[in-house]
């Protein structure tokens, strides 16, 4: 039987289950699907009775129907895909039919490529992006963590449609520190530029964000950072470098504690995201006839890593 819901989330983990949260209390009781991968996750949620959100230290049920995410005949008022980039392209089928009459949908990735496929499989939906400044970590099937931040920007390259306006107003209500900006890309490059030095090198040192902050950091961050303003360039994105390191050297101070998502990846033996943070600005400069790339000799280095925990078995 076709089911209709307010909001549908792709992906319960740390971003979906917080955004579920801002919109279960911006909504005002709004019925709020999430789809799973595995049925585990449906379970655990189906016996916790929804999400839980540990924010500001007290755990908060988030009332959600789980579902499988090959449920058929869902269709849903708003679209959020919150699943890893890596799993994007299992979600198309999903999304394009949750989406059929939906006002607005938003990818939440880091890095580049989640949202130009979403754009070219959805080429006459409102599909967006959404830029997280929030961090998260899901401990359990059922229980997701929330770290600090509280803002997201929300922006098309379709330009301005009615829907995003709407959603980023039932996640203030929330709490949610939404914004709507018409340039988007501008601040994927922000993001980009902030991911693609503190997720690789926490990951390769495993430490917590501020190793970024250490002496020994600073000739990576220069070199990552000179060619990400390289790579905005040839994408018509003019970054001030000294900015930029500022926005990253701040960054890593206020998360200092955190581990970020690729060092979690990594420990937990999951392949990572990086193809889309340092291997998007490692492809850009290649296309445009660059040799050997710092960004593609990390990228590498990543990999080795991912192929050694699979190889091993590590988890
Ligand atoms: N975590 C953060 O603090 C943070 C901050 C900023 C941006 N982001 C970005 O947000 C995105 C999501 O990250 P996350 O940390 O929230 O991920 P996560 O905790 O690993 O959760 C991923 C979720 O996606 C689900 N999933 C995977 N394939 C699916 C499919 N085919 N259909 C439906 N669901 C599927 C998984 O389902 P199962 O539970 O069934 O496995 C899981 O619930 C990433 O691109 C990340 O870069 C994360």
């Amino acid at each position: 039987m076709a089911e209709s819901m307010d909001y549908c989330i792709i992906g319960g983990g740390a971003v979906g289950g917080i955004l579920a949260y801002y919109l279960h209390k911006g909504g005002f009781g709004s019925r709020i699907g999430v789809f799973y991968r595995r049925n585990d996750s449906i379970k655990a949620v189906e016996e916790a009775g929804g999400i839980i959100v540990e924010a500001g230290g007290d755990p908060y049920l988030v009332p959600v129907t789980p579902l499988h995410y090959t449920t058929p005949g869902v269709s849903c008022e708003f679209v959020v895909n919150a699943v890893k980039a890596v799993d994007v392209p299992s979600t198309l089928g999903l999304m394009k039919s949750l989406s059929r009459n939906s006002r607005a949908v938003v990818m939440v990735q880091n890095g580049f490529g989640s949202l130009e496929l979403a754009e070219e499989e959805m080429p006459d939906r409102c599909v967006a992006a959404g830029v997280v400044y929030f961090g998260g970590e899901r401990v359990r099937e059922n229980y997701v963590k929330h770290a600090g931040g509280s803002s997201i920007i929300l922006g098309s390259r379709r330009g301005m449609c009615q829907g995003l306006m709407d959603l980023a107003t039932a996640l203030r209500r929330g709490g949610c520190d939404a914004r709507v900006v018409s340039n988007i890309d501008f601040y994927r490059w922000l993001k980009l530029a902030l991911n693609s030095v503190v997720n690789p090198l926490t990951a390769i040192a495993m430490a917590r964000n501020r190793v970024v902050l250490l002496e020994e950091a600073q000739p990576l961050v220069d070199l990552i950072l000179d060619e990400v303003v390289e790579a905005a360039r040839l994408h018509g994105f003019n970054l001030d470098k000294r900015q930029l390191v500022k926005h990253v050297l701040n960054s890593a101070r206020n998360t200092g504690e955190n581990y970020s998502s690729m060092a979690q990846d990594l420990a937990r033996g999951r392949r990572t995201e990086v193809d889309y943070i340092n291997g998007f600005v490692a492809r850009t400069l290649e296309s445009a006839g660059r040799g050997l790339t710092v960004n593609k000799i990390i990228t590498l280095i990543i990999h080795l890593i991912e192929g050694w925990r699979e190889h091993e078995g590590h988890s």
